[in-house]
């Protein structure tokens, strides 16, 4: 049988039970008559208050002992009865009787054991980065797994309940779906080798028999389903080679996309939109205890910034609109942007940031973007200057989701694929959904972590991951 978390533990009610808990040890304070511990299992972000009474009569050798050993990170199990605490702050309690310690932490060096990194102090999350195989046993990791883990299941139920099914798109590919070539190749060729003889690298010879690479999304493979099953999602791992260290992007992240048929950037825009409040919505439901925790150290107001997006609509604006509003800010005030704005250039973070945060003061839809900026898979506009674009942005983070209508004409894709300087050869099998059975369709995708940070307030995408994967970046 499974032992019961600390999470069912508080859900019961206090009627004076044996319970035997196990978990780790947070705190521990000796005051006599009475010692107190907090152990914690992460299954929720409350700590179960164990209280040892000796003026109750005097506790076993064994338990006297395990208490003096048991430090702070202690693995321990402990028994006792659930009882209503006397305390604030917590409506129930364990009158413990005994423990036993099942993994020392020592708090003090030992030979070759180091102290336990975590002592009851606040870390810096930086110096939490350096140990991020002990990281999720603070209170912020504890809270960003669970947040995490709370996300991917309401954005399962969300594409579910719409009809869209589940579709894993592969991971290893020869194709670059973005067109912007910043992949990570994939090879079984002896680099060592190869460079002592001088040669070439032959992809024929090589795994595959081709160049092949981490995918940079699962859209490409996406579209091929949505024009057989009118709507699919992905929920995966995808590779990104950009050298931009920076806290927004990572080398490898999660990206969700949606893709459907018979479908409009219209269209795309009400899914868009409709999923993020959704997601939101379950989120300050379903994580009330983590939030709360975010909203009073991480980032004050998150809870009431949430709550306040899901009440209202998303301002929807053409990119050339965005522009005229960023040129009449730089022309009002010089200073106001670093990079100045002009019809043609891709939008900077800070222009971004002045959208959501001083021009519509929540999220904003930018559409119809330049086609030079954007992929080649894009719907062009009429105007020939434009496509069909979508980029969903959001204050402080700027750009959490990317999408829009796909080309469904044959002669203009293959001649943006050509134009771009890409073989239309290597995208014959994509060309294909336009030759057979074509239909107007469109999707997003979103990235998770950037969901994950927008969701907790956390500053730094590496720490909404377990693992990091950044330039310069991949330990553990
Ligand atoms: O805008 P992007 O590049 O769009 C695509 O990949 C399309 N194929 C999506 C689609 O239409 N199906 O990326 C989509 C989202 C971005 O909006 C951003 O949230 C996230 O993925 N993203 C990253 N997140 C973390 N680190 C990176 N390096 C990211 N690059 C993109
Ligand atoms: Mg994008």
């Amino acid at each position: 049988m499974l032992f019961p978390l600390i999470k069912e533990i508080l859900s019961f009610p206090a009627d004076s039970r044996s319970l035997k808990i196990r978990g780790w040890i947070r705190t521990k304070r000796d005051m006599k008559n009475l010692v107190f511990i907090e152990a914690n299992d992460g299954s929720c972000f409350s700590s179960l208050q164990c209280t040892f009474d000796r003026a109750q009569g005097a506790l076993n050798a064994e338990t006297e002992a395990a208490l003096e050993r048991a430090g702070t990170g202690a693995a321990v199990e402990i028994e006792g009865k659930l009882v209503p605490s006397p305390a604030s702050g917590q409506a129930v309690e364990l009158a413990a009787e005994s423990i036993a310690v099942i993994g020392d932490a020592p708090g003090e060096a030992k030979p070759g054991i180091a102290p336990y990194p975590l002592q009851k102090k606040r870390h810096s999350l930086e110096y939490l980065r350096e140990i991020a195989h002990l990281r999720p046993r603070t209170n912020t990791f504890g809270a960003v797994t669970r947040v995490r883990n709370s996300l991917a299941f309401g954005i399962h139920n969300f594409f579910q309940s719409r009809g869209f099914q589940y579709l894993h798109t592969p991971i290893i590919t020869a194709s670059d779906a973005e067109g912007a070539g910043a992949m990570f190749q994939v090879t079984t060729q002896n680099l060592d080798e190869l460079a002592k003889t001088g040669k070439a690298p032959d992809y024929g010879k090589d795994f595959f028999g081709k160049k092949t690479s981490l995918t940079v999304s699962g859209q490409l493979e996406a579209e091929t389903y949505a024009l057989a099953l009118s709507r699919v999602y992905t929920f995966g791992p995808t590779f990104r080679a950009e050298n931009s260290n920076t806290t927004r992007h990572l080398a490898e992240f999660w990206m969700i996309e949606p893709e459907m048929a018979f479908a409009s950037l219209n269209d795309n825009m009400d899914l868009a939109e409709d999923f993020l409040k959704t997601i939101f919505t379950g989120a300050l439901k379903d994580c009330a205890e983590d939030l709360a925790f975010f909203n009073t150290h991480i980032e004050k107001g998150i809870i009431e910034t949430l709550a306040s997006v899901c009440r209202g609509t998303f301002t929807r604006m053409t990119y050339t609109d965005a522009i005229k509003e960023l040129e009449k800010a730089a022309l009002n005030k010089s200073d106001v942007f670093d990079f100045k704005p002009y019809w043609g250039c891709d939008l900077q973070s800070e222009h971004e940031k002045f959208l959501t945060e001083k021009i519509a003061g929540g999220p904003v839809i930018v559409t119809d973007y330049p086609k030079e900026i954007k992929a080649f898979y894009m719907k062009q506009n009429d105007d020939e200057k434009t496509v069909r674009a979508m980029d969903v942005l959001v204050p402080r983070l700027g750009e959490i989701i990317g999408g829009s209508q796909r080309e469904d004409n044959l002669q203009k894709l293959e001649k943006r694929i050509t134009e771009m300087g890409m073989k239309p050869e290597d995208y014959s099998w994509y060309l294909d959904l336009r030759r057979y059975g074509s239909a107007p369709h469109s999707g997003f995708g979103l990235g998770f972590e950037r969901l994950v940070q927008y969701v907790t307030g956390m500053a730094n995408i590496r720490d909404v991951i377990p693992y990091p994967r950044a330039a310069g970046q991949a330990e553990f």
